[in-house]
Parts: structure tokens; sequence; C-alpha cells
């Protein structure tokens, strides 16, 4: 006879009630964002191929959506658009009759009382060499010249009336550019997003047909590399200090060591982005069968809280929160 066992964890999980009883972890609704696309000029939403079930929104398709997800009880939108015409410096940004501005304006009238709308601030959609920023004249991303154009479309953002601005650019001193913009133009009331720690990532690929985008080539000069967590912290604190109310870790379940430390670090609220590939790898999976697709998204999503985030941007955010309430 072996030892008598007198300690058994498994006891706590013989039941479902049981289970549940002491989940350490829980997901709702409200933690969720839901990351919307609307593209000028269209007549007919557009379906994001390499990411099943996502489109590119008409202004009116986008209302309905969001009704929708308002209706789901999801935290928050965070929209990108894709407007009818790039040029070098992506001036359809700052102006009030950018598709982004007017988008966030749709928006806000229709759900802005019952949810956060929040706005991507970054020019990659609005560019025609698809960079985030403006560049120099041989070609390098200039950052200080890309900050005055953050800053400008900041207060655009929020002269149409966004709750919330997520810059997503990872220009050196973003942060503090666009939050002296908007103070300076009377909005102490928007507050800033920030994606934070943000890596150079291949799981941004299907992102890249949601937008349209004209990339070509890397982000490696702007975007972190995805073999330091130092940097992701010292990336993290500079953002708090330069006044994030929120700051973000992007993309999520490849760099969950990066989001714990950040909630151990920090005294804001962490954001983690589920981004496109993550999303694209389950979809993908599932639909060959080799993976449960509901199972998948719940674990992914729990597995993102349980790391440390508070708030977390995912392209399942309605069927998540449908499923939660
Ligand atoms: C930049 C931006 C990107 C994403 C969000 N904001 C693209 C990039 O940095 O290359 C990617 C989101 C995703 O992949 O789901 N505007």
């Amino acid at each position: 006879m072996t030892t008598p066992v007198r300690i058994r964890p498994r006891r706590l999980r013989g039941t479902a009630p049981l289970r549940r009883l002491v989940a350490e972890t829980r997901l709702s609704a409200a933690d969720l964002v839901l990351p919307m696309f609307v593209k000028e000029g269209a007549t007919e939403p557009v379906p994001v191929t390499s990411m099943p079930g996502v489109v590119q929104h008409t202004r009116d398709s986008l209302r309905k959506a969001a009704r929708e997800a308002v209706e789901a009880g999801v935290g928050g939108l965070m929209l990108f658009a894709i407007p009818a015409h790039k040029d070098p410096v992506g001036e359809a940004a700052t102006d009030p009759d950018g598709i982004l501005n007017v988008a966030v304006a749709d928006l806000v009238s229709e759900v802005g009382d019952a949810t956060i709308v929040m706005a991507d601030l970054c020019l990659d959609e609005f560019t025609d060499h698809g960079h985030c920023g403006v560049l120099t004249g041989d070609g390098r991303v200039d950052n200080d010249a890309t900050l005055d154009r953050y800053a400008r479309m900041a207060v655009a953002l929020a002269d149409a009336g966004t709750h919330m601005v997520g810059p997503s650019g990872m220009m050196d001193g973003q942060v503090a550019a666009i939050r002296a913009a908007l103070d300076a133009a009377g909005h102490t009331d928007v507050s800033i997003l920030a994606y934070a720690a943000k890596y150079a990532s291949a799981f941004y690929g299907p992102f890249r047909e949601a937008v349209d985008s004209s990339l070509t080539g890397d982000r490696k000069t702007y975007q972190m590399d995805p073999a330091n967590t130092v940097e992701a912290l010292r990336e993290v604190r500079l953002d708090v200090a330069e006044g994030a109310d929120i700051v973000m870790v992007k993309p999520a379940m490849a760099y969950l060591d990066i989001v714990r430390r950040a909630a151990d670090d920090v005294d804001v609220p962490v954001a983690a982005y589920q981004v496109s590939g993550e999303y694209a790898m389950v979809e993908a999976a599932a639909a060959r069968g080799w993976i449960e697709r509901e199972r998948a998204i719940t674990e992914t999503l729990t597995s993102i809280r349980r790391a440390g985030a508070s708030i977390v941007l995912t392209y399942w955010a309605v069927e998540a929160a449908r499923r939660l309430s």
C-alpha cells in the first residue's frame, strides 16, 4: 500500500459548480473591446478573407454593428478606417471630414452614451507608403514630424467626439505630444489608451488585408523586437509618465509574460490586443476541425485575463460577450 493521500486538489474540480466557485479568473463582456473597420465609399460590407466573420463596414453597417455590440454588452469599440485616398503624409487622418473622424461621430451619435468609443491613432491606414509616420527625404520614419501629425489627429478625433484615442505608432514621445495637444484644445476628458509595448509581429498579417495596407518592408525601426522584456517595461513606464490612462501590450498570446510584468509594474489598467493573426489561427484550425473553436476562444481570452490584462481587444468580442451574458 502506498501512503494514504490526504491532500486532494482534485476535490475542488469534481463538479461544474465547484469549478465555478473556485475559478480565479472571470471573463465578462464589459472587459472586451471590439476592433471595427470602416471603409470610405463602400456601399456593401467587404469581407476580410483572412479573418472570417470580420468585414470592412460601410458607414451604415458600422452603426448597425456597433448597436449590436453594445446590446451584447461589450466594454468598448476601437475604430480603424480605410480612406479612399492615401498620400505621403496621411492628410485624411487630420481632415475633420476624413472617414475616421466622420465615422467616430457616427458611432458617438449611435452608441456614445452606452459604451466607450475609441479610435486607433496612427497614420498607416492613411499613408500611401503604409508606414505609421511621415518619412524623411531618405525614406526613414521621421519621429518628431510624425508627432505633429499625431497631435493634430488627436484633436480632430476629440472634436469628432471620441472618448479615447489609441496611439499605436510607437513614436517616441507620442503620448506626451497627444496629451499636450488634447489639453491645449480643451479636451482634458479624452483619455489615452497607449499601445505601449507593441512588437514588430508576424501576427499582424491579416490586419494588412483588413486595412488595405500599402506597406512594403517592415516596422522594425519603431515597433519592438520580440526578444525584449526590459525594453517593454521601459516603454510602459514612459507612457505612464507621459500621461497614458491605460497601457496596452500587443500582440497578446505570444506576449503573456509581458502582460504579467506590466500589470505587476504599473498602477494604471493594462490592456492586451488579441490581434488579427491570433484570430485567424484559431478560425483556420477550427475550420479544419483541428481544434474546438468555442473552447479555444474562451481559453485564449481567459488566459489573457489571467496574465493580468483587465481589458482585452478581440475580434470575438461580440460573440464572447453574448456567450458570457
Ligand atoms: C497600426 C495598427 C496595427 C494593428 C493595430 N494598429 C498594424 C501594425 O502595427 O502593423 C494590428 C492589429 C491586428 O493585427 O489585429 N495602426
